[in-house]
């Protein structure tokens, strides 16, 4: 692969530097006194979701830029080589096939066809079969009683899709069926749903694309000994456990039955990965047939983001103004706050898809990045954050982006969904307006308090205003729309990593950690020597070992 030139060094991106110091002066609040018309005109719609963008501080001169900088690092031609195949994941050689998984029902233009699809077809049919049988209560454990409870044993991709999404749907969930979610290592999450549940009508689901994953497999291990427990022989117990892998030996070995693995494509990554047999606790949750509205909601997405035109695409206008943000208004974070009790895990799943795909240093080609690359991402659900980290929005020394996400159609009683729309749309208003040192002082005055004192609390209570925002709307709350926000996100996401001309689906970094967490284990094990780590590590592990000696 040849070094393009970095995209810092494009003539679009200079441009860029050059009009941003034009807007240095301008106040996002005068641009709507400006064009009244801003938000009609500064929005866009697709797939159930209606994108307001207006909030931005950004011009036509902005956008048509942003649109420059997307030709030089060649989005148009990136976007197809997602689409059909290509491996765009070059230091691991493969494809990202997440659009093919939901290509499938839809018979779209994907050219991931043939071999893939056929056997992709296969496996959800027998995967949605297996969902199915288990809501009817046809498929149970050794006993010959039915499953009543589901333990999805996984962690990062293998857990956090399923997991917003089974929340997202309680009015969903199969009678008599409970859905739990272990991912920590830590034995106490595991524990806790246990004590809820009966090792009869218990099935666990180890969820590991490569099925080597410390949390996972030491979930796994002690869900087998609660099983051993219970009296059960090692026959009985594989009759409790399904796995959703790509390593089939791997998943075999361990014990589980060839009929009840589920497998995957290696081409399919972890983040991306709950269009895949990983979304096997969704259709079971929530039935085979929400499983497909939300792909299909998904792949109405995709064929926005493939066919649309740049400026009316949300994820590419979403991922051009993170851009925008980050390197050119110099705003490191971004809040995603969905004003939408059961979207209250979003920001967690965000997290990972947005740092662990854009967390990166050097481009495709090994070249340091002379620019800044993936947000923070962070946030929690509104109105609750209002209560604890939009002091910080609104007044922080530093901006930060934020996303609000909302629902048109009230999805919870129609007065509280009102009061959340009010809430919502306020807060993305203060944030622009802010409240101004006169306005401040005035109120103030009018305390009784002396000018002195006066001037004092309006410098506290004045509120700098200019903080940009975006606003999510989904028509109504349904997987079929929940699929569509996630796909858009995945695609911003991708669309930032095109502009950066980095890998947005390897992780090497993560490596490391699991490397030394493995060596400093046999330290506390006592079966590797401590002299090899730093002094601050060896003095943790001495105050430990002082303090509860191990035999
Ligand atoms: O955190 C690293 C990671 O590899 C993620 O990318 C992945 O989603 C997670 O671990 C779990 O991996 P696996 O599905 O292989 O257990």
């Amino acid at each position: 692969m040849t070094s393009p030139l970095l995209i810092d060094q494009s003539p679009a991106w200079k441009a860029l530097l050059k009009h941003k110091k034009t807007l240095s002066n301008t106040a996002l609040k005068t641009l709507f006194e400006q064009n009244p018309q801003r938000g009609q005109t500064f929005k866009a719609s697709a797939a159930g979701l209606y994108f307001d963008y207006s909030k931005n501080l950004l011009t036509d001169e902005t956008l048509k830029l942003l649109n420059e900088l997307a030709d030089s690092a060649q989005l148009p031609a990136a976007i197809e080589e997602l689409f059909s195949g290509a491996d765009v994941n070059n230091t691991e050689q493969r494809p990202a096939l997440h659009t093919a998984l939901r290509a499938l029902d839809s018979n779209t233009d994907t050219a991931n066809e043939g071999e893939f699809t056929s056997s992709l077809a296969q496996m959800r049919n027998t995967m949605n079969a297996f969902a199915d049988r288990l809501r009817q209560g046809d498929e149970r454990g050794t006993s010959g009683k039915a499953f009543r409870d589901v333990i999805n044993l996984g962690i990062g991709g293998s857990d956090l899709g399923p997991r917003m999404i089974v929340a997202a749907f309680p009015e969903l969930q199969a009678e008599g069926l409970r859905s739990h979610f272990a991912a920590n290592v830590d034995s106490d999450v595991l524990k806790g749903i246990l004590s809820q549940c009966q090792p009869e009508t218990t099935l666990f689901l180890i969820s590991s694309k490569s099925f080597s994953t410390l949390e996972t497999l030491s979930n796994a291990g002690l869900a087998r000994q609660w099983l051993s427990n219970a009296g059960f022989d090692n026959t009985q117990i594989t009759c409790h456990f399904a796995a959703m892998t790509s390593q089939i030996e791997k998943a075999t070995t361990w014990g589980v039955k060839p009929e009840r693995i589920f497998p995957m494509d290696e081409g399919v990554g972890g983040r991306f990965s709950l269009w895949s047999s990983i979304g096997l606790p969704i259709a079971i949750a929530l039935g085979s047939d929400a499983f497909s509205q939300l792909l299909d909601g998904a792949s109405a997405m995709d064929k926005h983001f493939r066919n649309a035109d740049f400026s009316e695409n949300l994820p590419v206008l979403h991922g051009l103004l993170s851009i925008w943000s980050i390197n050119f208004n110099g705003h490191h974070s971004r809040a995603v706050l969905p004003y939408i009790h059961r979207l209250g895990e979003l920001p967690n799943y965000l997290q990972q898809l947005t740092m662990e795909s854009l967390g990166k240093r050097v481009t495709k080609t090994g070249q340091p990045c002379t620019y800044a690359t993936g947000p923070v991402i962070w946030g929690s659900e509104g109105t609750n954050g209002q209560h604890s980290c939009h002091q910080l929005l609104l007044q922080g020394i530093g901006a930060v982006p934020v996303d609000f996400v909302a629902t048109t159609k009230a999805h919870c009683e129609p007065l509280q969904h009102q009061y959340l729309v009010a809430n919502c749309f306020a807060q993305s208003r203060a944030l622009m307006l802010g409240k101004s040192y006169e306005q401040a002082l005035e109120e103030t005055r009018s305390l009784g308090l002396s000018e002195d004192e006066a001037a004092q609390l309006a410098m506290h209570k004045a509120i700098p205003g200019n903080r940009v925002s975006n606003t999510l709307l989904l028509e109504e709350f349904n997987p079929h729309t929940l699929g569509a926000l996630l796909a858009f996100y995945e695609h911003s996401v991708y669309v930032q990593s095109v502009i950066w001309q980095i890998n947005a689906f390897d992780q090497w970094a993560v490596e490391l950690g699991k490397t030394m967490s493995t060596t400093i284990f046999e330290v506390l094990e006592k079966t590797a020597s401590k002299h090899e780590l730093d002094s601050s590590s060896q003095a943790l592990i001495n105050h430990i070992q002082a303090s509860h000696p191990t035999p």
